[in-house]
């Protein structure tokens, strides 16, 4: 993979990922651009997975140092990108150094930034679905498939939630199929919640080597409960960490991360949509919020989580992002 790092003659925000061309985002920013005036372009780097460090430095320092760049959001490499350039920033943000990792690169002057914004915007997307008071009194659960970066994120917010005394599922169950990460996410929520001093928040940590092993937990959930799919199944690799067999709880809601792919977890929860009444959402708003928070970052403007101008952000995203969501 070989990226151009060509002085840019506009301002410019790129992508670093793994396989930019195909996103979303790549039809939706100029559109964005227009409605929020802002006059730049978006340009995707690819890196493998686990890259070089040498080849991560060398796309922060272009950014670094060529005027006209003027930041990028970062996935997949979100570690290994912090890990190689740490020293390349003046400053990070918020969980930055908590969580090891950035997503979001930016300019104040004449400094780098580094920020990692994903505790705020998966906070943004869960509060999309579940609304304020859903869970006082409802003794439902919320159960997470999944102990990678965007799990780890969402037991962040709900730490973060817990903290400001918001409410909260009366249990919270990670599942993953490998003991490395699930071990590493227990360990850093059993830090975060020392740290905060909370008491009496219920997290729960299962190893599931296998999609009866998920179905089985999914069964003992209580009515109302939330369901996600963090495992990346459906578009990092095929199928669902759930089977067929798996029965949603009554009332529940459901949530896969993501919004292209052969989501197979999505077509399972909708097959019992009507019959357990069921709220099936993908990542389509987590796109958005990921992407919203960043560009804000970048070009230092004011972009609302919700409201009239969210709602036409949302709006614009759907029309010029459409067929790419198809075609997954
Ligand atoms: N819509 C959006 O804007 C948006 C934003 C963020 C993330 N996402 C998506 O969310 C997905 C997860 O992201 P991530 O960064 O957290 O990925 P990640 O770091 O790769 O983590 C995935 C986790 O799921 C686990 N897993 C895989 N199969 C499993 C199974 N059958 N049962 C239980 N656990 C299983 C993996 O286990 P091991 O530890 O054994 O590998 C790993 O811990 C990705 O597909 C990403 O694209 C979407």
């Amino acid at each position: 993979m070989t990226n151009n790092y060509s002085k840019a003659e506009k301002a410019t925000m790129y992508f670093i990922g793994v396989t930019t061309g195909k996103s979303s985002i790549m039809k939706v920013f100029p559109e964005w651009a227009k409605y929020l005036g802002i006059y730049a372009e978006i340009k995707g780097f690819d890196f493998m997975w686990h890259d070089d460090p040498a080849r991560y430095m060398e796309a922060v320092n272009f950014i670094k140092n060529d005027p006209l760049s003027m930041g990028a959001l970062v996935t997949t490499h979100k570690l290994d990108l912090l890990d190689a350039c740490r020293n390349e920033f003046e400053g990070l943000g918020p969980y930055a150094n908590e969580l090891h990792e950035i997503s979001s690169i930016s300019k104040r002057g004449n400094e780098l930034w580094g920020h990692a914004k994903d505790p705020i915007t998966v906070g943004l997307s869960f509060e999309a679905i579940v609304k304020d008071g859903y869970w006082n009194g409802s003794g439902a659960e919320m159960l997470i498939l999944g102990a990678g970066g965007s799990s780890l994120a969402l037991v962040t917010y709900l730490i973060d939630r817990a903290k400001a005394g918001r409410d909260l599922p009366s249990k919270i169950i990670v599942n993953n199929r490998s003991e490395k990460r699930l071990n590493e996410l227990k360990n850093h929520a059993a830090k975060m919640v020392a740290e905060a001093g909370i008491e009496g928040m219920n997290i729960e940590y299962n190893l599931c080597p296998t999609a009866a092993d998920n179905d089985a937990a999914v069964a003992k959930l209580k009515e109302g409960s939330l369901v996600v799919n963090a495992t990346g199944l459906g578009k990092d690799g095929p199928g669902s960490p759930l089977t067929d067999n798996v029965v949603f709880p009554e009332k529940g809601l459901v949530w896969e991360f993501n919004y292209r792919g052969d989501l197979v977890f999505l077509e399972q929860a909708n097959a019992q949509k009507e019959s357990k009444s069921l709220t099936v959402v993908d990542g389509w708003f987590y796109f958005i919020h990921g992407w919203t928070r960043v560009i804000a970052e970048v070009f230092h403007k004011d972009i609302p989580t919700e409201g009239p101008v969210f709602d036409e952000l949302c709006k614009i995203a759907a029309r010029a992002g459409a067929p790419a969501k198809k075609a997954g």
